[in-house]
C-alpha cells in the first residue's frame, strides 16, 4: 500500500501535522472541506439526505427535527427497522455470498469461522423466531451477556428484528454488575454462554450469569455452547442455543419500527454508584452508525474493518456490528487476548486476514509500545490502509509510535471522540480531508456543532481551556435519555448549562481556526482505566459494603498504559487492623462487585479521610496527592493534620 499522507511541518508550534496525499483523497468517500461548510449551513437538511441515501424506511417520515429542550426527535414518523437495514438488503445483492463476520478464535488450532451475509441473514431470522417462541414481543428487553463470538451479533440484530431491546453486559463484568443492569432493564431473556477462552484458560461465564439472574424478572436465559465447560442448567429457565435453533424456522418478518422507538439501552457509568441506561433509538442511531463508518474509516467494499472494541461497549455495538453491517462491510470479530499465545497475536491476525482498518485504544498502543517494535515487525502489516484510535486522550508518542510501526508512515490516524452518549463518532478529521495532528482529534462531523465553553458559558477563544458542548441540531444519535430516569437525564446532561447546550462533562481546547479540538480528559469522577469507563463511586460503594470498611473515597491517578488506574483511600472500622491479607480481601470485594477491570491500583489504608468542617470528604485533595500536583490550602479543613499522613503514604514529594 502506497502512502496515504504527507507531512507537512507548518504548525506555528512545530508539531507534527499530516495531510491525506492525492491518492487517499481520491479514493475517500469525503474529500472535499466544503462538506462542512455546507452541512453547517443547514444540518437538518444534512441529515435528512443521510438518512434517506444510505438507509431504507419502510415509511418516510414526516418532520426530520424536532426540539423541545432537552428532548428532540429526528426523522419523527418514520418507519425502519435495523436488522433489515443491516441484512436483508444486502441479501438481496451480489452481497450475498461476501463475508460478513470473519471470527478469529482465541486458540490457534481451533478454525476460524466465516459468516457471509446470507449465513449472518439466516442465523438472525432463527434467532428472532426463538425469541418470539419464547414469548419475547416488541418493547421486551434481552440482556446479552456473551464474550466475541458471532452469537453476539446474531443475538442483538434478532432482537433488533423484532424491536425487543438488547441491553448488552460487558462479559467481564461480574455477575452482580450484570444483576443490577438486569434488574434496572427488568429484562425476559438472559442470552450468554458456558464459558470463553482468555489467555488458553476456560473463563466460566454461566456461573456470573446465575448470580445475575437472581431476583431478576428473567424467565429464561439461553446459553450458547462455547467452551464446553461443564454448566449448571437450572430446569424450566435455561435452554441451550444450539437445541433451539434447530428447531427454528428460516425467515422471521422484520418488525417495522418507529424511529424514535428504542433500539437498546446501554449501561454506561456516571458520577453516582448506580450505572444508567443510556437509551438508543432506531432511525437516528443507524443513520449516525452507518455514516460515520463510511467516511471516518473511508469504508469500501474490499475493506476488511477490525474495531478491537468489546461488544459490552459502545464502540463495539457501533463499530464492531451496526456501522459496518449497515454499510455491508466485513469485520473481524477477535474472541481473545491480544496477547495469546504470544504478543504479536494482534499483528498475526491483520497479516492472516488482509486487515485493512484497524481501530483500537491508546491505551492498548501503549501496552504494544512497551513490548517493542520487533513485535509487529515480524509481520506483514502492508494491507493496512487507515488506523483509529478512541476511549480517551491518546499522547504524542503513543500516536507517532501506531503511526510509524503500525502504520508503516502510510496511514492516517482517525483519532474519533465520542461517548456512549454519542452513539457514534462526533469529533474527528475525515481521512479524505485532514488535518492528521496528534492529540489533536479533529473538527466535529459534518452535521454537528461543538463549542467550548468556560464556567460561566462563554465561548472561548483558541487555545483556551474549557468544557466541551454540543448545540442544537443535536445528531441523530444522541441518546433520547436514560431508562426510566429523566431525572438523571436532565441534571447529567442539561442543567450545566441549560436545557439547550448538551454537556459532555469533557474538558477541551480550541486548537485553531479550522475549528479542530484537543480533548483532555473527564472533568467529572468518571474514570478511563484501559480505556473503560468507571465511575470512582461504585468503586466506593463496592467497597463499603466490605465488612472492614468505615468508609473510603476512591480516585484517578494518572498510570502509563492504563491512563488512569483507581487508588483507594480506606477509613477502616474499630476492631479492623491492616494487613495483607485485609488488602487483598478489600480488592476482590471490588472484583465481585464490578469486575477485574475496577481493581483498585493501591488501597491506602488511613486513620481519616481529609474533610472540611461541614465533613465533606475533600476528593481535590486526594487527586491533587495521587497526581503529585500541588495540594493548596489545608487550613480549612476540620483535620488538615490528616494530609501531611497520606502525603507520606502516597510518596508525595511536592
Ligand atoms: C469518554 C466516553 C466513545 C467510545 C468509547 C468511550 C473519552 C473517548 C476520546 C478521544 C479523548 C476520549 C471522553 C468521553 N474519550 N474518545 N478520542 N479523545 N477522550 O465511550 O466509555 O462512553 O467514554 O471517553 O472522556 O467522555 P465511553
Amino acid at each position: 500500500m502506497s502512502k496515504q499522507v504527507k507531512w507537512v511541518k507548518e504548525d506555528p508550534n512545530n508539531r507534527f501535522v499530516f495531510w491525506p496525499t492525492e491518492e487517499m483523497k481520491k479514493r475517500a468517500w469525503v474529500s472535499d472541506e466544503s462538506i462542512y461548510a455546507e452541512a453547517a449551513k443547514d444540518p437538518v437538511a444534512f441529515w435528512a439526505a443521510r438518512a434517506r441515501e444510505g438507509l431504507d424506511w419502510f415509511q418516510e417520515w414526516t418532520e426530520t427535527y424536532q426540539w423541545n429542550p432537552p428532548y428532540f426527535k429526528w426523522f419523527v414518523n418514520g418507519k425502519i427497522n435495523a436488522s433489515y437495514n443491516a441484512l436483508d438488503r444486502h441479501v438481496k445483492s451480489w452481497r450475498k455470498n461476501k463475508a460478513a463476520i470473519i471470527w478469529e478464535p482465541e486458540s490457534v488450532d481451533e478454525p476460524s469461522r466465516v459468516l457471509t451475509y446470507n449465513d449472518l441473514y439466516r442465523e438472525v431470522n432463527k434467532f428472532a423466531n426463538v425469541l418470539k417462541s419464547l414469548g419475547v414481543k416488541k418493547g421486551d428487553r434481552i440482556g446479552i451477556y456473551l464474550p466475541m463470538i458471532p452469537e453476539v451479533q446474531i443475538a442483538m440484530l434478532a432482537c433488533a428484528r423484532i424491536g425487543a431491546i438488547h441491553s448488552v453486559v460487558f462479559s467481564a463484568f461480574s455477575g452482580e454488575s450484570l444483576r443490577s443492569r438486569m434488574e434496572d432493564a427488568e429484562a425476559k431473556v438472559l442470552v450468554t454462554a458456558d464459558g470463553y477462552y482468555r489467555r488458553g484458560k476456560v473463563v466460566n461465564l454461566k456461573p456470573n450469569a446465575d448470580v445475575g439472574v437472581e431476583n431478576t424478572k428473567i424467565e429464561k436465559v439461553i446459553v450458547v455452547k462455547r467452551a464446553g465447560n461443564t454448566v449448571n442448567m437450572v430446569a424450566g429457565r435455561d435452554l441451550w442455543w444450539h437445541e433451539l435453533m434447530k428447531k427454528a424456522t428460516l425467515y422471521c418478518k422484520p418488525e417495522p419500527m418507529d424511529s424514535e422507538e428504542m433500539l437498546f439501552t446501554l449501561y454506561t457509568s456516571g458520577t453516582t454508584g448506580k450505572p444508567k441506561g443510556i437509551v438508543h433509538n432506531v432511525g437516528g442511531y443507524l443513520t449516525v452508525a452507518l455514516w460515520t463508518s463510511k467516511w471516518d474509516f473511508d469504508l469500501h467494499d474490499d475493506d476488511i474493518f477490525w474495531c478491537t472494541a468489546d461488544i459490552g461497549w459502545i464502540t463495539g455495538h457501533t463499530y464492531a456490528c451496526y456501522g459496518p453491517l449497515l454499510n455491508g462491510a466485513t469485520i473481524l470479530v477477535y474472541e481473545g487476548a491480544l496477547n495469546f499465545p504470544e504478543v504479536d497475536r494482534w499483528w498475526e491476525i491483520v497479516e492472516k486476514y488482509g486487515v485493512t482498518i484497524f481501530y483500537t485504544a491508546p491505551t492498548a498502543i501503549r501496552m504494544i509500545l512497551r513490548w517493542g517494535e520487533e513485535w509487529p515487525k515480524k509481520h506483514d502489516l502492508s494491507s493496512i490502509r487507515l488506523l483509529g484510535t478512541v476511549g480517551e486522550p491518546i499522547n504524542q508518542d503513543a500516536w507517532m509510535w501506531y503511526f510509524n510501526h503500525i502504520g508503516g508512515g502510510r496511514c492516517p490516524v482517525i483519532d474519533t471522540w465520542w461517548q456512549t452518549e454519542t452513539g457514534a463518532t462526533l469529533i474527528n478529521s475525515l481521512p479524505g480531508i485532514g488535518p492528521f495532528i496528534p492529540t489533536v482529534a479533529g473538527r466535529s462531523f459534518p452535521g454537528a456543532t461543538h463549542d467550548i465553553l468556560d464556567e460561566k458559558g462563554e465561548p472561548l477563544g483558541i487555545g483556551e481551556g474549557g468544557y466541551l458542548v454540543q448545540k442544537s441540531p443535536f445528531a441523530p444519535g444522541m441518546l433520547r435519555g436514560v431508562y426510566k430516569d429523566p431525572e438523571r437525564y436532565k441534571t447529567q446532561y442539561w442543567s450545566t448549562y441549560g436545557e439547550k447546550i448538551y454537556y459532555t462533562s469533557d474538558g477541551a481546547i480550541k486548537w485553531d481556526e479550522m475549528g479542530n479540538i484537543r480533548l483532555t480528559g473527564r472533568v467529572d469522577d468518571v474514570m478511563k482505566v484501559a480505556g473503560h469507563r468507571l465511575s470512582t463511586a461504585e468503586v466506593e460503594n463496592a467497597l463499603t459494603q466490605h465488612t472492614s470498611v468505615a468508609e473510603c473515597a476512591v480516585v484517578a491517578a494518572p498510570h502509563d498504559v492504563k491512563g488512569e488506574v483507581p487508588v483507594a483511600f480506606v477509613v477502616l472500622k474499630q476492631g479492623f487492623t491492616s494487613s495483607p491479607e485485609l488488602e487483598n480481601s478489600l480488592v476482590q470485594q471490588v472484583v465481585k462487585a464490578i469486575g477485574p477491570t475496577a481493581k483498585p491500583a493501591k488501597i491506602i489504608l488511613t486513620d481519616a479521610l481529609p474533610k472540611t468542617r461541614s465533613g465533606k470528604i475533600m476528593r481535590r485533595i486526594l487527586k491533587a496527592l495521587v497526581k503529585g500536583e500541588t495540594v493548596g490550602d489545608v487550613m480549612t479543613l476540620m483535620n488538615p493534620e490528616t494530609v501531611e499522613d497520606l502525603k507520606r503514604k502516597v510518596g508525595y514529594s511536592k
